[in-house]
């Protein structure tokens, strides 16, 4: 499996656990590794795709790395036909001791463009029971599944005849 991520310090996270997998920094929108693979998957990271030129290109990028007969699977955290203000909540216990809270909130400040804002609260408990609280606020992507599957039909149109114009 090879993974692929803008951020370093989540490559140095991810290599630590998945330390059998190949990792490549790279920005969704463009990279090229000059390979197909089975299955392409874009979990949440989708959601950062913040214009609709960005979503295509990001789709691009994952019809240009997937093989004959191959899978691409986007699972974006929300689509606008389901979107609504919502609260989530987690967090987990390491076997040292140290743990991690989160609590966020979704909402749509503007239902005219197409990003939504999310507030994440951490609270970051350390081995010795000490505890930092964070903060950060994400502004992420909002899209119709209509507006993914027409730029993967303008991207497959493009494949099949090289001169086709781009409707982009
Ligand atoms: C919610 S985290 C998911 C991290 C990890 N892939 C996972 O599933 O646990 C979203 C990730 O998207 C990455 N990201 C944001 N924009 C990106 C882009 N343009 N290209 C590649 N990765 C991007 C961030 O660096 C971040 O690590």
């Amino acid at each position: 499996m090879t993974l692929v991520d803008l951020s370093r310090r989540m490559l140095a996270v991810s290599r630590e656990l998945n330390p059998t997998c190949e990792h490549v920094q790279g920005d969704m929108r463009s990279v090229r590794l000059g390979r197909r693979f089975d299955a392409v998957f874009v979990h949440d990271a989708i959601d950062y795709m913040t214009a609709e030129k960005d979503l295509a290109d990001a789709i691009t990028t994952t019809l240009e790395h997937c093989g004959p007969g191959g899978l691409v699977l986007l699972a974006p955290d929300h689509a606008t036909e389901t979107f609504a203000s919502s609260t989530d909540h987690g967090g987990s216990d390491a076997p040292d001791g140290g743990g991690a809270t989160c609590s966020e909130w979704s909402w749509d400040p503007d239902p005219a463009d197409t990003t939504i804002r999310t507030r994440y609260s951490f609270v970051l408990r350390d081995r010795d029971c000490s505890i930092d609280v964070a903060s950060e606020t994400h502004t992420t992507g909002l899209f119709s599944r209509e507006v993914a599957a027409s730029a993967r039909r303008r991207r497959l149109r493009r494949n099949l005849d090289p001169r086709a114009p781009s409707r982009r």
